[in-house]
């Protein structure tokens, strides 16, 4: 099956992501939101992403503007009824999911393929809302921030997930340019079953006066080789969705490692999200990380 129309539902920070690299692998996408204020932000993150491009050199004004004609935004599902494939991309609330999947296989045609980018629920939790008929064409489709840079895609298979459904899933990965590797359809499924852990450990070191913030990112980073040092990545991860990730990963499976720490409880408490705040472990301004902030 060949993937050209791709509808996104959600964007934010990874539904954008995913639409813009959708667009510019030739897909014609239309990116759905709740509220037109949500959806002129997401909009504007990607085409403001395409002008840098076109700025630095890298992209023609052509380019930019066969990527511009591929990206629409809606606020009606009805809009996406004739894609081939909707990817889910809404806050990580299982309650919000199962509506949108609902009206998803409402209105969707028998072929179509649905994927949710969950990073933490379980894939297969989704799956009652669904016609029994869809459940061989829906899986779990999990990128990483930011989305248009980092190069992996998991792609997470139900019980019911046909290969027919994951040849298609790969080979509309593979057109975006970044590479599949298969999940389990178990919390954290790869990447964050082994990230989060060591994150977490991070800020416990944090909490207990270990070293500063800045040196254990600077130990990590220069004594690793790893892009970011753990505080700040988790700071542009965001803490709340740290925090709701190893609620789900300690809740499934009941070891200490997963345990969320009290300093990450009470950053979140005192709205210290991260980078999307402002401040976290650093204050931010935009995407810049500034001073480490006391603790
Ligand atoms: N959005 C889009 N593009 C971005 C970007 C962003 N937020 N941040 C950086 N870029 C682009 C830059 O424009 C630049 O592009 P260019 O080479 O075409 O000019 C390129 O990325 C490199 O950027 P910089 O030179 O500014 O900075 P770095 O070399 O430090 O790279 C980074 C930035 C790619 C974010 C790098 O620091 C990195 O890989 N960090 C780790 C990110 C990571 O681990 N992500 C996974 C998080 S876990 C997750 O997402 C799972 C979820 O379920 C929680």
């Amino acid at each position: 099956m060949d993937i050209q129309r791709v509808g996104i539902v959600g964007c934010g920070l990874m539904g954008s992501g995913i639409a813009q690299c959708a667009a510019e692998a030739g897909c014609q996408v239309w990116v759905k939101e709740a509220e037109e204020s949500f959806l002129a932000k997401g909009l504007a993150r990607i085409h403001g992403a395409w002008d840098r491009a076109v700025a630095k050199g890298k992209v023609t004004e052509g380019q930019r503007s066969a990527w511009q004609k591929n990206l629409q935004g809606t606020l009606s599902f009805a809009t996406l009824a004739d894609c081939d494939l909707v990817v889910e991309a809404i806050p990580e609330r299982l309650d919000l999911k199962l509506q949108t999947f609902a009206e998803l296989d409402r209105i969707l045609g028998p072929a179509a393929i649905l994927c949710t980018n969950t990073s933490s629920l379980s894939v297969a939790q989704i799956g009652p809302v669904l016609e029994p008929t869809r459940l061989g064409r829906f899986a779990g489709l999990h990128f990483f921030n930011p989305v248009p840079v980092m190069p992996l895609v998991e792609i997470i298979r139900t019980l019911a997930t046909t290969e027919e459904t994951l040849a298609a899933l790969r080979g509309f990965v593979q057109g975006l340019g970044k590479t599949a590797v298969m999940a389990p359809d178990a919390p954290g499924f790869v990447v964050n079953r082994l990230l989060v852990p060591y994150l977490l450990d991070a800020i416990r070191c944090a909490e207990q006066r270990l070293a500063t913030p800045e040196d254990i990112d600077a130990a990590m980073k220069l004594g690793c080789g790893h892009p970011m040092g753990p505080l700040h990545l988790s700071d542009f991860i965001g803490l709340d969705t740290m925090q709701s990730v190893a609620e789900v990963l300690f809740d499934a499976f009941g070891e200490p490692r997963f345990k969320a720490p009290s300093l990450l409880r009470q950053l979140v408490a005192s709205g210290r999200l991260g980078r999307k705040t402002g401040s976290g472990f650093y204050r931010w301004e935009g995407e810049k990380r500034l001073e480490a902030l006391s603790l």
